[in-house]
């Protein structure tokens, strides 16, 4: 969809970059621009830059950039009619929609509303003679009443019918039910119940809307023991965690592994307790918990699959910033069995004395190393020394440092010496790797969004000097109309820059990166945009510059129109020649 132009300039003037960019990432005030950790890879030293004057912002670490427009795409996951969408709602503006939108947006609230009746119809059934299955097996787990209506709990009676008969006679349709996963479509065309015989675990995202359900098997009718929604217009699995609407603002966050753990945590009092929804958890919902947290601690099921799974969700939280705990609990299968064995006060110490990652791995490598052996501890301080290099705060590599060298006999001064040698190496590797990105994105050899460019290197920077000066110079179409037209583009993708800067100026417009966001896609592209466009501002209009560019294109040009008319078969030379007559011909011309 096209967006008007108007929109677009409110969003711009009342959603400046560098605001909305500091509500995911912190960003330290370096000059005219703002730098900080960059979110799209993973970093120690902050090579994401926001440029205030362009309103744009560049990562010399990944190249990942855009504007304010790309960047709440790729943040938000969402595609670009979506991404105006929220920044417009965050700053009032109001967006005019087409009928197709119109029409999504129709469903999405009809879903939404129809989540909200059947999480009213689940627990009504739950808390009713019909629900008696329900509440035993509850009541059974353990669960409190007043949980229950906490949570919202209910119960998907052993029906084939009961949801979609209650949710037709409040006027909504299979196509709704199907839509939200309520209903299930059956071979006969008509439709079913998704849930049946399970208590239902509404999922409830932060601004307190149903948007999901997750329902256990109360029999063992079913070989599966959960049924959860999968993604539906109005829900996004990877994106959304179970119980964080209550547990924001708690003390702690304690994550875990499932449904009934979380709502045993909050019954025993740790209310900051969440689940992700029947998924490992993705990279998008750490940085959603770090968006409320300072400090998560990981309490996933205690069994080797929930080892390997903790391994991976520390990778995820590591580029976050958060500081992660790990819980090392022993004696039960998961946290909700754990309480139920122990009791919450045991549960509390441990949060409370939860072990840092570093001390987690420790442990880990204490058991995998024979400390006794010579080879045993050379391999033991290695690793140590490389987990706790990692740790920024330097009292804590301090601490760290005195534990091996203490475990091992080894010279705590050695021990630290390995440490900072270490981090010395990786700053270091670090600043080599931009440096090696940029040159690499300079020559194209490393440039996915112009695959061309590598074998047609010349001509690619001239384009990209030509589209640099008329973004920058709008009033430099002038001179290049009068030289070349699209067609002499070499590579496809500086020869769609072009046109579209082309449609802004011969508008009697200014281009800006928002023009790009509509017709480029906001990982590849628009990065690769924002580069050429860096610092195009900053330079005077050099006339000599781009009339140099602009010969060195059409040389380029001409030498690949020659190389091409060599291997021409005759008949693809007859088309050639019958194309210059009809009037491409003064495009070819040298
Ligand atoms: P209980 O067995 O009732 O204590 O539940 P639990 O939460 O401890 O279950 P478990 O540790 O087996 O699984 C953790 C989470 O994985 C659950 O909360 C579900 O979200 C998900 N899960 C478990 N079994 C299934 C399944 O059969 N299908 C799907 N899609 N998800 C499942
Ligand atoms: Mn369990």
């Amino acid at each position: 969809m096209r967006i008007s132009d108007d929109v677009l300039r409110s969003i711009k003037e009342r959603c400046p970059i560098e605001e909305t960019i500091s509500r995911y990432v912190t960003l330290k005030p370096n000059g005219s621009r703002f730098t900080g950790l960059c979110p799209f890879h993973s970093e120690k030293t902050p090579s994401f830059t926001v440029f205030t004057d362009t309103q744009s912002f560049y990562c010399f670490g990944c190249g990942a950039g855009g504007d304010v427009i790309t960047f709440v795409m790729r943040e938000e996951s969402l595609e670009y009619p979506e991404a105006v969408k929220l920044l417009a709602d965050r700053a009032g503006v109001r967006l005019e929609h087409n009928e197709e939108e119109e029409k999504a947006m129709r469903l999405r609230s009809r879903v939404l509303a129809m989540n909200k009746e059947a999480a009213r119809f689940f627990h009504d059934t739950l808390v009713s003679e019909a629900g008696k299955r329900g509440m035993d097996y509850l009541r059974a787990r353990g669960l409190k009443k007043s949980t229950i209506t906490h949570f919202g709990i209910g119960y998907a009676p052993d029906s084939w019918d009961a949801l979609t008969n209650h949710l037709k006679s409040k006027g909504y349709s299979e196509s709704e039910m199907i839509a939200g996963f309520l209903a299930s479509k059956g071979k006969n065309g008509g439709c079913y119940d998704t849930f049946r015989d399970r208590v239902i675990f509404p999922i409830i995202d932060i601004t307190g809307r149903v948007v999901a359900f997750g329902g256990r098997r109360v029999g063992d009718k079913d070989p599966r023991k959960y049924i959860n929604s999968s993604n539906t217009p109005v829900y996004r699995k990877g994106q959304t965690v179970f119980a964080l609407n209550f547990a924001k603002g708690a003390d702690k966050l304690v994550l875990t592994e499932g449904y009934l753990d979380t709502v045993s945590l909050h019954e025993a009092g740790f209310t900051g307790a969440v689940a992700t929804c029947g998924t490992a958890i993705t990279s998008e919902q750490a940085r959603l918990l770090a968006r409320y947290f300072d400090e998560v601690t990981i309490a996933y099921d205690s069994d080797d699959a929930g080892r390997t799974a903790t391994s991976k969700a520390i990778e995820l939280f590591k580029p976050t910033g958060i500081s992660i705990n790990v819980l090392d609990y022993k004696g039960a299968k998961d946290p909700d069995e754990f309480i139920r064995r122990y009791g919450a006060d045991a549960f509390g110490a441990l949060l409370y004395d939860s072990g840092s990652y570093v001390d987690y791995r420790l442990e880990l490598l204490k058991r995998d190393n024979d400390l006794t052996k010579p080879d045993g501890k050379v391999r033991f301080v290695n690793a140590a020394v490389e987990l706790v290099a990692a740790e920024d705060s330097a009292l804590k590599r301090e601490v760290y440092a005195s534990q091996v060298a203490e475990l091992t006999g080894v010279d705590v001064k050695t021990v630290l010496g390995e440490i900072d040698r270490l981090r010395k190496r990786e700053g270091a590797r670090e600043r080599k790797n931009e440096q090696r990105q940029r040159i690499r994105a300079s020559f194209g050899s490393d440039d996915k969004a112009n695959p061309e460019k590598r074998n047609n290197l010349r001509a690619a920077r001239a384009e990209e000097e030509i589209v640099r000066c008329l973004f920058a110079n709008p009033s430099a179409y002038d001179i290049i109309k009068a030289e070349l037209t699209d067609s002499d583009f070499v590579t496809e993708f500086n020869r769609r820059i072009f046109d579209c800067i082309v449609g802004v100026v011969s508008d009697g417009k200014a281009p800006a990166l928002a023009d790009f966001n509509a017709d480029f896609d906001p990982v590849r592209e628009m990065s690769a945009i924002t580069r050429i466009m860096l610092d195009a501002d900053k330079e005077p209009f050099d006339a000599a510059a781009l009339k140099k560019a602009i010969s060195a294109l059409k040389a380029e040009k001409g030498r690949l129109t020659r190389d091409n008319i060599k291997e021409m078969s005759p008949e693809e030379l007859k088309a050639y020649i019958s194309g210059l007559k009809k009037g491409g011909a003064s495009s070819q011309k040298e």
